[in-house]
């Protein structure tokens, strides 16, 4: 069965109380509807389709940096989420397989109980609705059972008392039949308290028809959408103590793992150890039996078996860390490559770099990689010593087997085997500083 995913995120958002678009707030690291997104790409759909409306040009520049595959259909009004759903049908025109609707707002339905609903359908269902049970059902629409059977789905806006004393809720989550759902959708009225052409009514109207509805009920951890900023705070929240015990069962030690924060794609292999307060970013693999010491920062790169990093170091964007690396305190890497076995300890900034194996990398080098208006290239050799205080001016190439004198400032590639050194001689003046302090007694 073809699959095509619509992702509905044109509505406002209004109470963000923000000046950006509500699905661009980030959950770890990732705007909502990236989440919603990568959930629907793991069935791997012929089609993911965003429906944007309001700020739809930043909406869809955003996704499209990370999601080339995902298409865009406009809707000019946001008239419901069955008009949304209907905005996407221009899209879809000779499209016949399964279609799932998603929200750009509900972040964590797991692309396992999408596989299920799928299944569902497979199984012969023509519509398959997400539900969950709350204890807090609110303002979710309620599910309406009749012997058995889902039967209706009523906003609260629009329900009796009683219907909202139910507590088995809506997700928004629906899967169905293409044409049926297309079919459906015309015949949905804004004859409601909202005056909005509503999703969920397709429902009863398939009911009248006579076709099997099922519903597959997840947790409703799963179901959680965000409106506010507090209930993406409860998100995050929930994210991360996913995350946290997810790694915790993967075999990973987290030192005190509640002061972890983990981004949505963070990997991180078997007998790794994670110390208090790091904090990963986006883009962050690290394979087994690697140490990351406390204060640390990581985004976008890979740490290889066995290297140990931190406490208070700073991997940013494009480093790799081959095996048995040492990266110490207060050290920043910046689009790197340090080959293994090579140290880099003590209060550095290595930037646009790539480092040969077993070399060590003293104190305060850093890698003068910006003149101010470009960024040049630095190689550095296999077993090079660079003294403490070396400034590598960019662009510069380092032979294997070199020596830099401390304090001394690169500005020549330096061919194997050689020492480099370049210090103004130093002179010690007889007894000076002892003539200076007899003068001013007071001083020093
Ligand atoms: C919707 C469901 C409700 C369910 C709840 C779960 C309907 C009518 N109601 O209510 O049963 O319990 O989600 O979270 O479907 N959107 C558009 N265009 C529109 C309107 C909405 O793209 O014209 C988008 C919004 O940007 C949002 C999503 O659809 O991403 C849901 O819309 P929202 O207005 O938040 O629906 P709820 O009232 O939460
Ligand atoms: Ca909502």
């Amino acid at each position: 069965m073809q699959t095509a995913v619509i992702i509905l995120a044109a509505g406002i958002g209004k109470r963000m109380n923000s000046d950006i678009p509500k699905v661009l707030h980030k959950v770890a690291g990732a705007p909502l509807i990236l989440h919603s997104i990568r959930a629907g790409s793991a069935l791997d759909p012929e089609k993911i389709i965003v429906v944007t409306g309001h700020d739809a040009t930043i909406i869809e520049n955003e996704v499209s940096k990370t999601e080339p595959q995902a298409a865009f259909a406009y809707q000019n009004q946001q008239n419901g989420t069955g008009h949304a759903v209907t905005c996407a049908s221009k899209l879809l025109k000779d499209f016949t397989g399964n279609i799932i609707i998603l929200y750009g707002d509900v972040p964590f339905i797991s692309p396992e109980t999408l596989a299920k609903m799928v299944s569902e359908r497979q199984n012969g269902a023509d519509i398959v609705v997400l539900g969950f049970r709350s204890e807090n059902p609110g303002k979710y629409g309620r599910l309406i059972f009749e012997k058995g059977e889902l039967t209706d789905i009523i906003e609260a806006k629009d329900a009796t008392e009683s219907q909202l004393n139910i507590n088995l809720c809506n997700s928004g989550v629906i899967s169905a039949d293409a044409n049926q759902l297309f079919e459906l959708l015309l015949e949905v009225t804004d004859d409601n308290a909202s005056k909005e052409y509503y999703l969920t009514d397709i429902v009863g109207l398939a009911h009248r028809k006579g076709l099997s509805i099922k519903v597959f009920f997840c947790d409703e951890t799963e179901t959680i959408g965000v409106n506010t900023r507090s209930e993406l705070a409860i998100a995050e929240d929930l994210f991360q103590k996913q995350a946290r015990n997810r790694a915790l069962e993967n075999g990973v030690t987290l030192v005190q793992p509640e002061t972890t924060y983990f981004a949505f794609d963070t990997v991180i292999g078997r007998d790794s150890c994670i110390g208090p307060n790091v904090v990963f970013g986006p883009g962050v693999s690290i394979e087994s039996g690697v140490e990351v010491f406390a204060f640390c920062h990581l985004e976008g790169c890979h740490i290889s078996r066995g290297a140990k990093v931190g406490p208070f170091a700073r991997l940013r964007p494009g480093t790799e860390l081959s095996e048995d690396v040492k990266i110490g305190n207060f050290v920043e890497l910046k689009n790197s490559i340090i080959s293994q076995g090579s140290k880099v300890n003590h209060l550095s900034y290595i930037g646009d770099t790539t480092v040969g194996e077993k070399t060590n990398i003293g104190a305060g080098t850093i890698t003068c990689n910006y003149d101010g208006t470009n960024k040049y290239p630095s190689t550095i050799g296999n077993r090079v010593f660079i003294g403490s205080n070396t400034m590598l001016v960019a662009p510069i190439s380092i032979g294997n087997d070199v020596i830099t004198a401390a304090g001394t400032v690169v500005t020549k590639n330096i061919p194997d085997g050689d020492l480099a050194i370049s210090r103004t001689k130093q002179e010690n003046k007889s007894g000076y500083a002892a003539q200076l302090k007899n003068k001013n007694p007071k001083g020093y």
